[in-house]
């Protein structure tokens, strides 16, 4: 198969976990070629934009894009460049899966939850803020439709099908917030009845923090709306030893952009010492996403071959002593065998 995808490598870490990306990418052989563009600090130091219409336009031609983390300047009204992306490609589909791997620092072993977050509505979206004269008093309504409940509850069933999963998990908080978030289980319900085949289970969203802690293994697929998908994938990156390893997707109708949970890292940029695997993870599920199945789960295997048998190459937050290019040649040549 031969594809394009446009490929934001971003800012601070991102070119150098970008370039390991696509070495391994390169070395499995799956007929992709890149299209450069830029946005982030990047594209406004170049281009005087943080996310140029160029690189929208690629994206759009393309229709999928793999992207480096993006910083976005603190103040000066900049508005996150990751949720103008959501909105300008309607991208209502957050997937984190959160799967542990050999040698993670973390309270449990074989984890394996994905959690499907709408992306477009709900209380994350803060919509009608206003905060009182005296400052005594703030407002915010949350907007959910049947619509956006409807397609990503199907998103969920369908990924669950496909993946062969065997449980789908609503949460919520429809006994307080009894009109958006009972709108929300009340179509998941319905929609549930489509797939006999899976399991449907239903958990409040408080309980469902608890029950994650105690007894993980319980969970499958989780579907959830935009905030509380956001806590309770982070919850699900802890379960597994953070954000080192921790991929995620936007999904839309017409687009879909793939990418590291974690940020740009200032910190240890430039140092050859970023861990490229929640980079390449993200990579695994963009080759599902393009029906190269097999080639992800390469990937995955590569990865957890690495860092069981050949951990002096891994970077430090590893455990190891090798830098980001020392992990790439290891990944390289796994993928390789
Ligand atoms: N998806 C995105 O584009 C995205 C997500 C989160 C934050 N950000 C941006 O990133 C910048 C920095 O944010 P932050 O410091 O809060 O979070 P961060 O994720 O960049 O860093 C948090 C800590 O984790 C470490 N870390 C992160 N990724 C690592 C990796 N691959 N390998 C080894 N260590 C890693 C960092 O060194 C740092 O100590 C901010 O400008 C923020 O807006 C972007």
């Amino acid at each position: 198969m031969s594809k394009t995808i446009a490929v934001i490598p971003g800012d601070g870490i991102g070119p150098e976990i970008m370039n390991a990306t696509l070495r391994v990418l390169d070395a499995l052989d799956c007929g992709l070629s890149y299209d450069h563009v830029d946005a982030g600090m990047i594209a406004l130091d170049k281009h005087g934009d943080l996310l140029p219409a160029a690189t929208l336009g690629t994206i759009a031609r393309h229709s999928v894009a793999l992207k480096g983390p993006l910083t976005t300047p603190i103040g000066g009204g900049f508005s996150s460049i990751n949720v103008q992306l959501r909105r300008h490609f309607d991208l209502y589909a957050n997937v984190r899966p959160a799967i542990s791997f050999p040698g993670t620092r973390s309270r449990f072993d074989n984890i394996d939850i994905i959690t499907v977050r709408e992306n477009t509505e709900g209380a994350y979206l803060a919509e009608g803020q206003t905060l009182s004269e005296d400052g005594e008093t703030a407002l915010s309504s949350i907007r959910v439709t049947r619509s956006g409940s409807e397609r990503i509850v199907r998103y969920a069933f369908e990924m669950a099908r496909s993946k062969g999963r065997k449980k789908v998990t609503a949460v919520h908080k429809a006994n307080i917030i009894k009109t958006s978030s009972g709108l929300f289980l009340d179509v998941a319900r319905e929609i549930a009845k489509e797939y006999p085949e899976i399991e449907f289970q239903e958990m409040i969203v408080d309980n469902t923090c608890m029950q994650l802690v105690m007894n993980p293994y319980q969970f499958d697929v989780i579907v959830t709306t935009n905030l509380f998908g956001d806590i309770l994938s982070d919850l699900c990156a802890g379960l597994v030893g953070g954000l080192g390893l921790a991929p995620g997707a936007n999904i839309g109708k017409d687009a879909s952009i793939f990418e590291a949970v974690h940020g740009s890292a200032p910190d240890i940029a430039g140092k050859n010492i970023a861990n490229p695997c929640a980079l390449l993870l993200a990579a695994a599920d963009m080759l599902d996403h393009l029906e190269m199945t097999e080639k992800g789960t390469r990937i995955r295997r590569a990865i957890r071959s690495v860092l069981e048998n050949a951990r002096e190459q891994v970077t430090p937050d590893m455990g190891g002593s090798g830098t980001t290019e020392s992990f790439a040649d290891a990944l390289v040549a796994e993928v390789s065998r």
